[in-house]
């Protein structure tokens, strides 16, 4: 084989590498927040196909007038269509530790004149929402952020009303991805129990009720 195509394979070896195995590691040790810009490039047509919007939603019993959490929205990749869904008697409260992506939060909601949007900088350690306030709460590519994964699922816990449903959704190009085991596995320690589940290894939802 010629040396420059030697070279340019080696490279996409190591870069693959690198992504699948070397990030993924390094995340696992020290999970924490992706920079906010790289939030950005999560939002892409090959992930709507992957992990379409509106079938994830679809999956977690959204009803109107539902009072719903949505954990780490990013750039706000279900955001929009979750609104929606809640209409105009239900509220969406998004909560994400990151100030630049509230911001750019506020604009998208603001440009399409969405009412029923609450959002809000936080850490989802800590939910600075009342006990038995929220009917559904949702994660989509977030969990494995988050260092303190069990004091973030006992805050959904209490904030979730008697019978409240959260949901949990992973895909796994995302570095953070968790086996589905393993997020029923955090789940069940903070006092949930999965009742419903969707998709396939690469690419799941499951909904979890308050025990
Ligand atoms: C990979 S992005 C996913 C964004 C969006 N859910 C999506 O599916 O496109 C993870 C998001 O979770 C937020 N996040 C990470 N750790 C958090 C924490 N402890 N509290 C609140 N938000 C957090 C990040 O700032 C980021 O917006």
């Amino acid at each position: 084989m010629h040396p420059a195509l030697i070279a340019i394979f080696s490279l996409i070896g190591a870069y693959l590498f690198w992504w699948l195995v070397g990030l993924r590691i390094m995340r696992k040790l020290h999970p924490r927040p992706i920079p906010w810009r790289w939030a950005r490039f999560i939002n892409n047509p090959l992930r709507r196909r992957a992990q379409n919007p509106s079938k994830t939603l679809g999956q977690m019993g959204f009803r109107e007038g539902m009072r719903v959490l949505e954990l780490g929205p990013g750039w706000g990749f279900l955001t929009l269509e979750a609104a929606r869904r809640v209409g105009d008697s239900g509220r969406l409260y998004c909560l994400d530790i990151e100030p630049a992506l509230i911001a750019r939060l506020k604009q998208k909601t603001a440009k399409v004149g969405l009412e029923n949007v609450a959002l809000v900088m936080g850490n989802g350690e800590c939910l600075p929402f009342a006990s038995d306030s929220i009917d559904l709460a949702f994660l989509v590519a977030v969990l494995g952020e988050i260092p303190d994964k069990d004091a973030a699922l006992k805050e959904l816990n209490r904030v979730l009303c008697p019978g409240g449903v959260l949901s949990i959704s992973e895909l796994l190009p995302d570095p953070d991805y968790p086996l589905r085991r393993t997020t029923i596995a955090w789940a069940r320690k903070a006092g949930f129990e999965p009742f419903q589940e969707f998709g396939n290894f690469f690419a799941y939802t499951v909904n979890f009720r308050k025990g």
